[in-house]
């Protein structure tokens, strides 16, 4: 048994959206300590070029690493977009997991054979979204949309305003329009909005959410020998932002209905520290 067993996992994202990795990870390993990290500072993440995204995949990484996490979930679909083969290449010891957009099951259960897509921009333009498209999609057609401004909402905690909805409206409406019988959330943030797209979307439209998928992937790596031990102990987490340890400790009750101890951490020349 690996000695490092007992050690976190890191999870990480531009802000707030890979709570929602974070949830579906301790529903499933409720044991399993963790470090969050936000790079508040920078979110969006989508709109920036996928070189700038991969440096601070690299540093967030190294600095998860240098705190003890044994895996890393890259808990962002424009972070895995950017960065996960290079991450992988880069620190080839450790394991990570990371996000794709879930095209595969939707094209497999699509029965009007139109599915759409919600992400950022920075994810369409990677190349993991285009292999990805192009090996699970043949004969589907696929619908995508950037949804400007999403995000934004998503970390003010505006889960249900009128201009969160009218995004979404903006980005549904001609989908629907073109006969999508499901929507793939291709973006860590949006499932916190999942009320407010099944509302748009009505009940006869499936929304998939990768995230508890990712979390059987992760419980599956650590299952040869790095699972903590007792299911009993209370959950260790510790969240860091680059951004407002006050903003992200509001977005913490609200998005995920608990408090928790942030630490505000400061990019310094291209590195992260304390
Ligand atoms: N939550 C992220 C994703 O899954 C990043 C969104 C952003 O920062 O633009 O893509």
């Amino acid at each position: 048994m690996p000695d490092n067993y007992n050690n976190p996992i890191g999870v990480f994202d531009s802000g707030v959206g890979g709570l929602s990795v974070l949830r579906a990870i301790r529903a499933q390993i409720p044991q399993q300590p963790v470090l969050y990290l936000a790079d508040q500072v920078h979110v969006p993440y989508g709109p920036r070029p996928l070189t700038e995204v991969q440096a601070f995949s690299e540093q967030i990484t190294r600095f998860l690493l240098a705190n003890g996490a044994k895996l890393i979930v890259v808990a962002c679909n424009t972070a895995s977009a950017a960065a996960l083969t290079h991450l992988r290449k880069t620190f080839q010891s450790v394991s990570f997991v990371g996000m794709e957009p879930a095209i595969k099951p939707a094209a497999e259960q699509t029965r009007s054979g139109v599915v759409g897509v919600l992400a950022t921009p920075a994810t369409f333009q990677g190349a993991l979204y285009a292999s990805v498209v192009e090996r699970f999609a043949q004969g589907v057609t696929v619908l995508q949309d950037a949804c400007p401004g999403l995000v934004g909402q998503i970390e003010k905690g505006e889960l249900d305003s009128i201009e969160t909805e009218s995004i979404l409206r903006a980005a549904l409406a001609p989908m629907l329009a073109k006969g999508i019988d499901t929507v793939v959330l291709g973006c860590t943030h949006y499932p916190f909005v999942i009320p407010l797209i099944k509302l748009i979307v009505g009940e006869y439209v499936r929304v998939i959410d990768p995230a508890p998928a990712v979390a059987r992937q992760t419980r599956r790596l650590l299952e040869p020998g790095l699972m903590p031990e007792s299911v009993n102990e209370v959950t260790d987490i510790v969240y860091y932002s680059t951004g407002s340890a006050a903003a992200m400790q509001g977005l913490l009750q609200k998005l995920m209905g608990e408090t928790g101890m942030v630490k505000e951490l400061h990019w310094n020349n291209g590195q992260l520290a304390k």
